[in-house]
């Protein structure tokens, strides 16, 4: 998979590098560029902002700016990305009024060969610059939660851990990736607690159930814990679970 980041903070996507997604590019299992926003610009001052009309607080990102930069990133397909066709890149723009990121959505994004991320600061980016890419290329506006940050940077790198490793060959044991919270194998749910030696630390021990050797009680046991933190924690999350008869009984309880 290719990635390219457009940002006025480049240094701050170095951790991109750092870790699982450092052994994925050194691997040559995902590909990262990340581009300063200010080599398009086309003055002295090099400024990528400006007040926003109607007024208010604030300032907006420049459209001339920002539609130079996708049009060279867009165009330009690295290594990673199919680079004999014409296919454009899918247009990611992480937004506290976007759709929300969830699991499923990094599972979408994880079947794309080529990503482009454009970094928002200020008030946003003027709205005309994601309407022009959408005539030419899928364009999605993503929020990661329920909260503002400062810019898209850090949104950035929460979504590309997520999609990252979904990829074949990024964790050690794909298997982790299956169970995961609200992926499908565990239809949805959160996963419940995880130990490890030794069997009685603090005078806390480990559930009996998880040294009996009974797979079938060890299974029915982590998909109870699984129900029961969902209903304390994210009860909607219920709502579209796969659940069946042993499964409302636990939650009858
Ligand atoms: N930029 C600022 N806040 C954000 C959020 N919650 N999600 C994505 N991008 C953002």
């Amino acid at each position: 998979m290719r990635i390219d980041v457009v940002t006025i903070f480049p240094d701050y996507l170095a951790p991109l590098r750092e870790a699982l997604l450092g052994k994925a590019i050194d691997r040559g299992l995902l590909e990262v560029a990340v581009h300063d926003l200010r080599g398009w610009t086309h003055d002295v001052h090099k400024a990528v902002d400006d007040s926003p009309y109607g007024g208010g607080p604030g300032m907006v990102m420049k459209p001339q700016v920002w539609g130079d930069a996708l049009d060279a990133v867009c165009a330009s397909p690295g290594a990673g990305a199919p680079q004999d066709t014409d296919t454009p890149p899918r247009l990611v723009v992480p937004t506290p009024s976007g759709r929300p990121f969830t699991q499923a959505v990094a599972e979408e994004y994880a079947e794309e060969p080529w990503l482009v991320f454009a970094c928002g600061r200020y008030e946003g980016i003027d709205q005309r610059v994601i309407d022009d890419a959408a005539r030419r290329m899928p364009v999605d506006e993503v929020s990661i939660g329920d909260y503002v940050l400062v810019g898209g940077e850090v949104a950035v790198m929460v979504i590309v851990e997520a999609v990252a490793r979904l990829l074949p060959g990024v964790l050690g044991n794909p298997a982790s990736a299956k169970q995961d919270s609200f992926s499908a194998s565990l239809s949805g749910l959160l996963e419940g607690p995880s130990y490890t030696r030794p069997e009685v630390w603090r005078d806390l021990a480990v559930p009996d159930v998880l040294r009996s050797g009974n797979h079938a009680a060890i299974e029915r046991w982590r998909r109870d814990t699984a129900l029961e933190r969902t209903f304390a924690r994210r009860p909607e999350l219920l709502d579209d679970a796969e659940l069946d008869a042993a499964d409302r009984a636990v939650l009858d309880r």
